[in-house]
């Protein structure tokens, strides 16, 4: 069965920003089972983990998908020189804009992060952190690339969930789904538990936190 990614693309959709969430449409309750969901901040100790994986070696990060702008806050606090954000979302790159008012380091380009990258014009990087919602069959960027976007020991680490609709395509709970298959990547799993149900994010309670080094 072919896979999708992992969230259906909302980018042409309106965004809806609730206090600890967004959706693309407005399902304003923090029940169970939200599946319009973009990102929530429960999801805070996954990206912690994420950053702090991407910026092992400080230096030049770049970061795919600003969200809630939560792995972002993470990677500011580590000892690094720059930090570039790719968005594509009209909304979110406004927030990424506002939020990097403040930051000198931080650079922000609107635009898909894979138009972006076969436009040749990234330079290197020291960590990289992918959080998209289209992820899956990326590898060729990073496998034999057309464009090299990794100093030698780049960090690259990736998000690495699995919704309820990845489940019903047959991917198990509690079983790392390896969203990137790059040769190389170790992963680490670590305990995380949603205290509410959101169907569209991580399912389980383990975490597969990849790290490939170049
Ligand atoms: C799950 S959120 C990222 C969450 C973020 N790591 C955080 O901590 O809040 C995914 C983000 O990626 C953006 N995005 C999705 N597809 C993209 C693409 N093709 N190019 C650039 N950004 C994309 C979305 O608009 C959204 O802001």
């Amino acid at each position: 069965m072919k896979k999708k990614g992992f969230k259906k693309s909302y980018k042409n959709s309106l965004l809806y920003f609730h206090e600890n969430y967004i959706t693309h449409e407005n399902t304003n309750h923090s029940g169970r089972m939200l599946d319009n969901i973009i990102m929530h901040d429960c999801e805070h100790p996954i990206m912690k983990e994420h950053a702090k994986i991407c910026t092992e070696n400080g230096g030049d990060i770049l970061e795919v998908g600003f969200g809630m702008g939560i792995s972002a806050g993470y990677i500011q606090s580590g000892s690094i020189k720059s930090h570039t954000i790719i968005e594509n979302h009209f909304q979110i790159v406004d927030r990424a804009r506002d939020w990097a008012a403040d930051k000198p380091n931080v650079t922000i380009i609107e635009g898909d992060w894979r138009d972006i990258y076969k436009s040749g014009k990234l330079k290197q990087y020291d960590g990289i952190f992918l959080d998209p919602n289209d992820i899956i069959g990326s590898e060729q960027m990073f496998i034999d690339p057309p464009f090299n976007i990794t100093k030698p020991g780049c960090i690259l680490t990736f998000y690495n969930g699995i919704n309820q609709s990845n489940v019903n395509m047959g991917y198990k709970i509690n079983e790392n789904p390896e969203v990137l298959k790059i040769p190389g990547t170790e992963f680490y799993p670590i305990n995380w538990k949603q205290d509410t149900l959101f169907w569209g994010l991580h399912q389980g309670d383990i975490y597969f936190l990849p790290k490939k080094i170049f």
